[in-house]
């Protein structure tokens, strides 16, 4: 049986590791200045939740969303984004009694979407949600956090778009208004984006086919079409961004392929990225608390793909810290050397000093110090038959090439100076 994992959904392996906890600590350390708390949520939700909050005509919930009935006929799914399942948490627990709720997160999310480079069916999201406050200056704030831990990654090859979508008001007109514009030119889209002119027509913006964008191209602006309050609360955003010296570019044309976003929406693009782009997006929500049965209140955040922000940072040559082995590697030679280096091991375990042993007395020791090195360890400790009758053992820095022997009752002394513990 040749069992390997689903197509979209890959392993993150150890050599990997250090990258993905290097972005999250980078991603805590920021968002903790700016005051906001880690919240985990479940992978798994009622259907309804996002089916509600993402929209029903979308193409998340129409084509990608992985839903199964559980044993009690509820029908369940995994969790496409995290916005929805925050809001639910943010409702369930009453945590709108802290005025404005400042929310991270990190985690899987699942779309069955087509697998390409940068797109994956589980994809890792780290996001911001901060919850209970309709200011323009906490959209500025959001956007400003999501640079900052870019800043702090150490990319520079990133851009900011920023468009507004403006209130359902505006979103309903501004929808008749592409309908209109659409209506003679029909056969000039692709067949999805006829398709969305029926049932979702602002997402016929950002069709990303050629013959679309032609059309696009001239299509009336959202931001020329929105009414003076959602305009006056995207110059606001825009002033405190300029005020800031924050860079951005104007993207008429920028709408999310979710439903619940309302006025200010953002992305930011990576240069060196191919179709995928897009490293992170967001926006405001000002309904859907709302929607989901709170008071009305505004929302805005933003999440990055994990994956994608990684590709970026390894195009960029940023110096991620290294993976690194135990600090020691122990090696027996000889089945007479078993116990001692059990032993050896646990005494080392036990002092803070972390090693590994592999049970394997016979192998030959070439081919276990070429093993050390490979997998980065700092120090050997080889114990062989003579070791073993003159109670000493041989301690080789894997850096510097010199290897001493030394008393087994000096080893951990011995470790701890060299390791500086
Ligand atoms: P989204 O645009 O669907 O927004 O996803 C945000 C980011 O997740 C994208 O910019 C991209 O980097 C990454 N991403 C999305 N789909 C995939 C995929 N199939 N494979 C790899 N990466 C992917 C949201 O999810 C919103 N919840 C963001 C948000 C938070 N808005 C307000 N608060």
């Amino acid at each position: 049986m040749n069992i390997t994992a689903l197509k979209g959904v890959n392993d993150i392996l150890p050599r990997e590791i250090a990258k993905w906890d290097y972005l999250e600590s980078c991603a805590k350390k920021v968002f903790s200045i700016y005051g906001y708390r880690q919240i985990k949520i479940p992978v798994i939700g009622e259907s309804r939740l996002f089916v509600r909050s993402i929209g029903e005509q979308t193409d998340i919930v129409e084509k990608e969303m992985y839903t199964f009935t559980d044993r009690g006929q509820r029908k369940i799914a995994l969790r496409p984004e995290a916005t929805a399942s925050v809001v639910r948490a943010y409702l369930e627990h009453k945590l709108e009694g802290q005025d404005l709720a400042r929310l991270f997160y990190s985690g899987p999310m699942f779309r069955g979407e087509k697998p390409q480079s940068g797109r994956n069916r589980q994809f890792y999201q780290i996001g911001v949600e901060a919850l209970g406050c309709e200011h323009p200056q906490l959209d500025a704030e959001v956007i400003i956090l999501a640079l900052e831990f870019l800043n702090k990654l150490g990319l520079k090859k990133f851009s900011l778009n920023l468009n507004t979508v403006g209130c359902t008001n505006d979103k309903d007109n501004f929808a008749k208004t592409l309908k209109t514009y659409l209506k003679g030119k029909l056969d000039q889209l692709c067949p999805n984006c006829q398709n969305r002119y029926k049932r979702n027509v602002l997402r016929t913006l950002d069709c990303k086919v050629k013959s679309c964008q032609k059309v696009i191209q001239s299509a009336p602006n959202m931001i020329d079409a929105v009414c003076p309050g959602c305009s006056c609360h995207f110059d606001r955003v825009k002033s405190t961004l300029d005020s800031l010296s924050v860079c951005y570019n104007i993207m008429p044309h920028l709408v999310r392929g979710l439903d619940y976003y309302t006025k200010t929406v953002f992305e930011i693009t990576h240069a060196d990225l191919g179709a995928q782009n897009a490293i992170c997006a967001g926006g405001r929500y000002d309904n859907l608390i709302k929607e989901l049965g709170g008071t009305k209140t505004g929302a805005i955040g933003f999440a990055f793909g994990t994956e994608r922000t990684i590709l970026a940072a390894e195009a960029e040559n940023i110096d991620f810290p290294k993976e690194e082995g135990a600090s020691v590697y122990i090696i027996g030679l000889g089945q007479a050397s078993d116990e001692k280096v059990f032993e050896l091991a646990q005494t080392l375990r036990k002092n803070q000093i972390s090693c590994y042993l592999n049970y394997n007395t016979s192998r030959a020791l070439k081919k276990q110090l070429r093993q050390a090195d490979k997998l980065k360890h700092r120090f050997v400790l080889i114990l062989g038959e003579d070791e073993l009758k003159s109670n000493c053992i041989l301690l080789k820095d894997m850096d510097k090439g010199t290897q001493e022997s030394i008393e087994i009752k000096n080893v951990v002394s011995e470790l701890k100076n060299k390791l500086n513990k």
